[in-house]
């Protein structure tokens, strides 16, 4: 069993798709260990997003993250980092697939409705960063 970390983002909250989102995890058989709903400050930002602290878009994405609700949720199964990235599309929406979560609830590469971890290294640290 791998584990990863997603995000629901606060477009996708405030456009009232979560139920709609975790079917879309259910229907691929990954498990849902843990949940939490809540808002991003600047300073989890910056933990959070610490890899892109020093790219333009950071403000952008300061601005959007504590804009509204957040869902995180822990989410297990086979290879699931891998699996999760595939299921959610890439991270500019007009390069994905329509069946994909980003495919069918982005709006734009900085609304892209959902974040999941790319690697097991970076789970460990947005895990601690959300839930620790
Ligand atoms: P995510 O997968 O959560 O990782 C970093 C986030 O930064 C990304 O999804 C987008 O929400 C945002 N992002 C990435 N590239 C851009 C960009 N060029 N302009 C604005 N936001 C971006």
């Amino acid at each position: 069993m791998e584990k990863t970390l997603v995000l629901i983002k606060p477009d996708a909250v405030r456009a009232g798709k979560i139920g709609e989102i975790i079917s879309m995890f259910e229907a691929k058989k990954f498990k849902i260990d843990a949940m939490l709903m809540f808002r991003f400050t600047n300073e989890i930002v910056e933990r959070f997003y610490a890899v892109h602290r020093e790219k333009d878009f950071f403000p952008d994405l300061l601005k959007f993250m504590t804009s509204g609700n957040t869902i995180a949720m822990i989410v297990s199964g086979q290879n699931t980092v891998s699996r999760v990235r595939n299921l959610i599309g890439p991270t500019d929406p007009a390069e994905c697939e329509p069946d994909t979560v980003r495919g069918r609830f982005a709006t734009s590469v900085r609304r892209n409705a959902v974040h999941a971890s790319d690697s097991h290294e970076h789970y460990l640290i947005e895990k601690e960063v959300i839930f620790g």
